[in-house]
């Protein structure tokens, strides 16, 4: 396979001009499968500046997962390197990785991973206890537009609402990236539209760093740059303008 489009990383520059962030070069995985060898990336060399707002599109099986997990330190690469600012963390050992997950990286999945037993306020708890500094609960609820349901259990909420609370949960450690693996792909078209909103909201009013994935190409133009991936490369940057609204989407 040929090597990706480097002058794609010179060319494309975040237009908010900030500092890169992450640092992805030669990024490559492969999974032995038995007798069958999977290469789910291939030499990918990405760089994510602070602040901007990432979608992430491709096919099913070109590796927008993969390198998500490996960016955020959910998994590591077969070769290659991932810088945060100047942390090497392919290199950096067990401790700076967790440290790293811990306080920089926010994740929000598909599914939203609450735990049933505990009321919002109490799921959204669990992290700023073990976070340095950290938004008070009530604080991150009320950011997402639950102020007002603050001891309601996940079973008394709708699935957007509840996909609110993991955001709540991510961002009241106050992560510097949040990475989204398909966050709307369980909710309708309104209420995804509403998540997609306060994810919005949180890049640009706490000024962290958004990656959202999605299957979903009309999500793009919310972003600063759409990055689509085919095979495990990269095969497109593309820069916005401007940034649309949730409520301008169509899909
Ligand atoms: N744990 C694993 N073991 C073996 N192969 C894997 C594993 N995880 C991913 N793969 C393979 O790596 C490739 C990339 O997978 P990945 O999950 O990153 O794709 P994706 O773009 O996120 O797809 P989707 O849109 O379906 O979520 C696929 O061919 C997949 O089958
Ligand atoms: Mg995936």
């Amino acid at each position: 396979m040929g090597q990706p489009d480097s002058s794609l990383i010179e060319k494309e520059r975040n237009p908010a001009k900030t500092p890169v962030l992450f640092q992805g070069r030669g990024i490559t995985k492969t999974y032995q499968m038995g007798e069958v060898k999977v290469q789910a990336l291939r030499a990918v060399d990405l760089d994510l500046y602070q602040e901007e707002f990432v979608v992430l599109l491709g096919p099913s099986g070109s590796g927008k997962s993969t390198l998500l997990n490996i960016l955020g330190g959910l998994d590591t690469p077969s070769s290659g390197e991932v810088f945060f600012r100047h942390y090497n963390l392919t290199q950096g050992g067990d401790r700076v990785l967790t440290r790293f997950r811990r306080e920089a990286i926010g994740f929000i999945f598909q599914f939203y991973n609450l735990i049933p037993s505990l009321t919002a306020q109490e799921n959204v708890a669990l992290v700023t206890d073990i976070a340095s500094h950290p938004m008070k609960p009530a604080e991150a609820l009320e950011m997402v537009g639950l102020g007002d349901r603050l001891d309601h259990f996940p079973s008394q909420l709708s699935g957007g609402e509840q996909q609110r609370v993991a955001i709540a949960r991510a961002i009241a450690k106050r992560p510097e990236v949040m990475f989204c693996d398909e966050p709307t792909g369980a909710l309708d078209l309104n209420t995804g539209k509403l998540v997609l909103e306060v994810l919005s909201k949180v890049n640009q009013e706490l000024g962290t760093t958004l990656v959202i994935i999605t299957h979903n190409a009309g999500i793009g133009a919310m972003a600063d740059r759409v990055i689509t991936m085919r095979d495990g490369q990269i095969y497109s940057i593309e820069q916005n303008a401007r940034r649309a609204n949730a409520e301008e989407l169509t899909w």
